[in-house]
This record gives structure tokens, C-alpha cells and sequence, in this order.
């Protein structure tokens, strides 16, 4: 193995083009791909910057040709040698670098390297478990570095347009008292307090409204924070999250400001345009309309509700349930009749698995319906849903009955569903919108009481609270959720800042002033100092970054991700300790 020796590298792999031509060079890198050729060796050597053709000549370099021989894939290499253009029809437009080659007359091996279990190439198809075990070497692929890089980009400018507007970023501690976001804590034994617990924050919720009683005025954070939840393609673990609050500010001063702040981060990092003010929806609106909190706006395919043309017919699945003051709502599929027997067979069972009693499934014919379901309705209502879906002939109407939201939820899953059946998501577009007017409290059937659909000290909206007491689930929230591509991106509110009203919300939430007291205590503690009305929000940058990365899963856009099951399959952990460990910690596994 040979040593640097002083050498220092001139350019990096992505560097070199034809004004280059006749430079003495050094350069450092990986062995990327190797073909041998006419008594030559020509090899890519690779880095974070891209790729580079190298030529080994045995009349350029008689003494180290031995050596080139022996290189191999992934080997780390230093080399000295003459930039040259590449002969006619041999350049690759394809690369930045492919207009040229280095022809070699010394060569380093710094260092060997086991064959790789894969190849350094996203084109190839291995299992995501092999790629985590060996992340390092996945990490190599282009595919994943230009994902970090991406992320790298995103922070920066995150962190620019938080800094001009600002705001100060503050860091908050990992050790903390468990915060009140709903999952579960990740707990963390104390050796010298034995049977205490620092939980490692879900967020920095509590410590950011106290950084706003103790006039800080704008913070901002890129801070990870940690939920032991049920994990998927958009939720880890630890993830990270841009954490942001503000005093003296009311709900659309803290939308305008993020409007800002998306607007230039996508023109920094993708340079494209994005327009202000974001489109906005409530709650209510959202469900109705495309069932879902974080709709895909991409697209139109919006939910009908038929309730009022059907409470009366003699289809009792759909008069039933409106009688017992449910809702049958559904979508039209354009050209949607030529679907088979077992496609709409298919499409019901799935919906069955999430939850549906059932699909009704009516294809639309000239006159009226080519459906057995038409007996059950007069020649008017068909004419009146018809149009109420504005359903022609050759279309299809999916049609769902159920009680409360939940038939706009699964009206919503038709809706997604169908959208991607029916390849009606644009490619390329940036559906940005803003949910508004969140209910405040959600009840919790299992415990019997009303809990915080966002977190215990999101305000109630000014009109609502006369309803707190009478009527808890229907006082509107002053909270908000960032919505894009389906996705949601950021959520956040305004807060509670008087004491008598955090007093009344705990009420609500059943938390009685010893319980409030010894959770929240120094929180409100400090509110009785002096708090500012204030607000917030928090983005979740994973999930920002893999939507500007064009990909499906926040685990390719983090470097050390953990699996579904939050296990790290590189470094092993989870892992066992020793005895004495949990000794000292005062704790013993059972
Ligand atoms: P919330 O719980 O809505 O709000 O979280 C804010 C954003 O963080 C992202 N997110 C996640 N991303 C990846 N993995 C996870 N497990 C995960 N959980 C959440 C989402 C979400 O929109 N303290 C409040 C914010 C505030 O009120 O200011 C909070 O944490 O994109």
C-alpha cells in the first residue's frame, strides 16, 4: 500500500474539461468501473464530484503497469498524469468530465478493497436491507450522494432566509422532561438520579415558547427530535425538523412569513418559482372535498356528496345510512364503465382492508345507469346524482356510505387511488396549500375524554371559545398545517399565552392542576412572567427534502436511517448492555 508522500490533489473527479488539455494533474479517488482494452486499462475513478476516465498506457508508464493491473473495483487510488482530449467519437456528453482523459504516469494505491456485496450503481436492484447494512457503500451510489447534497442545499437556504428575516437559532437540550406531542418517548435513564428519566424531545415545543417569555422574539431551529411511533415511508424515528416561533404575531403573519420562506427555498435549491399566498383550505373543506387533511392537490377528482338525492330511495345501504345521519359521498371515474368485473372486485377489497363496508360501483349509460342498483331509483334522482357528479356516459361512480368523516376519509382513499390507477397526478407540479381551522380537541373513545388534536397549548379560535364548555368538538383551533403534494410538510400554531385559558384547556383535557402542575409546571410557571401572544410551526425537513428529491421515502434522503422496525442495520443497534451498565442505572431487564 503506498503513502501520500506529500502528493496533494490538483482537481477533483469532476473537474477536468477540454481547456484543460496538456495539464499536469493529481488526482484522488475510488475505482469505479474498469475496461480493458487494446493492451490499455482504462478505469473511472470516482469521488463526491463525479467521474473521471483514466488511462494506463504500458508505453506511457513501463514501471507501475504491473500495477494497474491488479486494480479493482472500489480501490482507492492516487494518480499523476496529462489531461488529453478523448480521440473522435469516444467523448460521452453525458459527463461533465467526458470530453477528456488523464493518461496515467504514476500511480498510489492508498488502499485496497474487498469486492463490494453490490455494485456502486443505482441502476441495480438490491434490497433495501443490503443497502442499509452497507450504507457506506450506497452512500457511494449518485443517486444517494446528490440526495445528501440536495439536503445540504435545502438547510442552507433554510437557514439563510431564516437568518436575513431574523430570526436566531438557538439550540435546546436532547435531555429533557417528556413533551407533550402525543407520541411515545424515547426515555433515557439517569446513572446518578436512579429510576429518573430524561425522554429525548418528540420536539422542542416547550422550550421554544419559553424562549418567546424570555424575549427572544424569533428562534429558529434545525433540531432532531425523536418519536417512538409506528414507522413508514415518510416517518423515522429521529428525524429532523426546521422549528420555528414567533412573539407578537397572529396566524397569517406566521403563513405569510413561511410562504416566504418555501418560496425561497425552492427557488434556491430547484430554482423554481413558486407562488404566493398558498392556497387555502379548512379543515372542514379539506375533508369534504377531497377527504383527507393533507390533500393531493395535483389534481381535481373532488368528492361528491350525495346524501340530500339519496336520503329518500329505495337503496336502503344509502337511505339507511343517511337516516342515521351518515353520508354517502363518492367520485366519478371518467371513461371509468370499461372497467372489468375484477377491477372494481379488486378496488372494493382494498377499500374493504381500510376500512369501507363496501363500494357501489355504477357504470353510467346513455339513458341512465347500466347498473342492477338502477330499480332501487326514480329516472330523476339518476338524472340529479349524474349530474351532481357531472358523470356522462362510459364513466363509473364509486360510491361509499358511512357515518360521520369517516365517509369522506374513504371517499379520499377512492379518490388517491383512482388518481393513481387512473395516471392523472402531473408530473413535475408543486401543489402547495395551507389547512386552516383544525378542530381543537379530538375524543379519545378508548379513555372516554377529549384529548389536543395538535398539542394543549394551541389557542382555540376567538370565535369558538364560548363553545368550549358546551360544546368542545366543535371549537376550532388557531393551528395550521402545511400541505404539499399530499404530504404534510409543517404544522403548527398560535398559542395559548394567558394563564386562565391554558387553565380552562386543561380542564377540558380532563388534566387535573396537580397533573398540569407537575408536567407543564415550569411552563406555565414562566407564563406567569410575562408571556407574549406568539405562535409557530414546525417543517419536517426530512420530508421536505425527499419531496425536493423527487423520492417516495425520507430514508433516502438520510444518511443512517433506521428501518420500519427502527432498527439500524449497519451499526446493529438496538443492542444488549452489559450488567454493570444497567447497574449503575439502577435498572434490571425482566
Ligand atoms: P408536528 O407533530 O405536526 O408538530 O410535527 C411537525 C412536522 O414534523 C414532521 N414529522 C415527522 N417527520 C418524520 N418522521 C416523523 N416521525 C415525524 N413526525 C412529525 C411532519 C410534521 O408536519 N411542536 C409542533 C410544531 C409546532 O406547533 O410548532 C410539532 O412537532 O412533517
Amino acid at each position: 500500500m503506498d503513502k501520500l508522500e506529500g502528493w496533494k490533489r490538483t482537481h477533483t473527479c469532476g473537474a477536468l474539461n477540454k481547456s484543460d488539455e496538456t495539464l499536469a494533474v493529481t488526482l484522488m479517488g475510488w475505482v469505479h468501473r474498469r475496461r480493458d482494452h487494446g493492451g490499455l486499462i482504462f478505469i473511472d475513478v470516482r469521488d463526491r464530484y463525479g467521474l473521471t476516465q483514466i488511462v494506463f498506457d504500458p508505453n506511457v508508464m513501463a514501471d507501475g503497469f504491473q500495477n494497474a493491473k491488479g486494480l479493482r473495483g472500489e480501490f482507492v487510488v492516487a494518480v499523476r498524469g496529462t489531461v488529453r482530449a478523448r480521440p473522435e467519437g469516444m467523448a460521452n456528453p453525458n459527463l461533465n468530465t467526458g470530453d477528456i482523459e488523464v493518461v496515467v504516469s504514476e500511480l498510489k494505491i492508498l488502499n485496497p478493497a474487498k469486492t463490494p456485496p453490490f455494485e456502486i450503481d443505482e441502476n441495480i436492484d438490491i434490497s433495501e436491507e443490503l443497502r442499509l447494512k452497507y450504507r457506506y457503500l450506497d452512500l457511494r451510489t449518485s443517486a444517494m450522494r446528490e440526495n445528501l447534497l440536495r439536503r445540504h442545499k435545502t438547510s442552507h437556504a433554510v437557514r439563510s432566509y431564516m437568518n436575513e428575516s431574523g430570526f436566531v437559532e438557538i439550540e435546546t437540550p436532547i435531555l429533557m422532561r417528556s413533551t407533550p406531542e402525543g407520541a411515545r418517548d424515547y426515555l433515557v435513564p439517569s446513572r446518578i438520579h436512579n429510576g429518573k428519566f430524561y425522554a429525548l424531545p418528540q420536539s422542542p415545543q416547550t422550550y421554544k415558547q419559553i424562549l418567546m417569555v424570555a424575549g427572544m422574539d424569533r428562534y429558529y431551529q434545525v433540531v432532531r427530535c425523536f418519536r417512538d411511533e409506528d414507522l413508514r415511508a415518510d416517518r423515522q424515528p429521529e428525524f429532523t425538523q426546521i422549528d420555528i416561533e414567533l412573539s407578537f404575531v397572529e396566524r397569517d403573519d406566521v403563513l405569510q412569513i413561511m410562504e416566504g420562506l418555501v418560496a425561497h427555498t425552492f427557488m434556491e435549491v430547484l430554482d423554481v418559482e413558486i407562488a404566493t399566498p398558498f392556497q387555502r383550505l379548512t379543515y372542514q373543506e379539506a375533508i369534504t372535498r377531497f377527504g383527507s387533511d393533507k390533500p393531493d392537490l395535483r389534481y381535481g377528482l373532488e368528492i361528491v356528496d350525495i346524501s340530500k338525492l339519496v336520503g329518500d330511495c329505495d337503496f336502503k345501504v344509502f337511505s339507511g345510512c343517511v337516516k342515521d345521519g351518515g353520508t354517502v359521498c363518492g367520485i366519478a371515474v371518467k371513461g371509468g364503465a370499461k372497467y372489468s368485473r375484477k377491477q372494481v372486485d379488486t378496488l372494493t377489497a382494498e377499500m374493504q382492508n381500510e376500512g369501507a363496508k363496501g363500494v357501489v360501483a355504477i357504470k353510467v349509460g346513455d339513458g341512465g345507469w347500466d347498473s342492477g342498483l338502477a330499480k332501487f331509483f326514480t329516472p330523476e334522482t339518476i338524472q340529479e346524482i349524474n349530474q351532481a357528479f357531472g358523470a356522462e356516459a362510459g364513466d363509473l361512480l364509486l360510491v361509499v356510505a358511512d357515518q360521520g368523516e369517516q365517509a369522506f376519509l374513504l371517499g379520499g382513499l377512492l379518490r388517491s387511488k383512482i388518481a393513481k390507477q387512473e395516471d392523472l397526478i402531473p408530473e413535475g407540479k408543486w401543489a402547495l396549500a395551507w389547512v386552516l381551522e383544525f378542530p381543537l380537541l379530538e375524543h379519545d373513545d378508548e379513555q372516554g375524554r377529549y384529548v389536543a388534536r395538535h398539542h394543549p397549548f394551541t389557542s382555540p379560535m376567538d370565535e369558538d371559545i364560548d363553545l368550549m364548555e358546551s360544546d368542545p368538538g366543535a371549537v376550532r383551533a388557531k393551528a395550521y398545517d402545511l400541505v404539499l403534494n399530499g404530504y404534510e410538510i409543517a404544522g403548527g400554531s398560535i398559542r395559548i399565552h394567558q394563564r386562565d385559558m391554558q387553565d380552562r384547556m386543561f380542564r377540558l383535557l380532563d388534566i387535573s392542576t396537580s397533573e398540569a402542575q407537575d408536567k407543564f409546571g415550569f411552563l406555565l410557571d414562566a407564563f406567569e412572567f410575562g408571556a407574549p401572544p406568539h405562535g409557530g410551526i414546525a417543517f419536517g425537513f426530512d420530508r421536505l427534502v425527499m419531496l425536493l428529491c423527487g423520492e417516495n421515502s425520507i430514508r433516502n434522503v438520510i444518511a443512517f436511517p433506521k428501518t420500519n422496525s427502527a432498527l439500524s442495520l449497519m451499526d446493529g443497534c438496538p443492542s444488549v448492555v452489559d450488567d454493570r451498565q444497567l447497574k449503575e442505572l439502577g435498572l434490571k431487564v425482566i
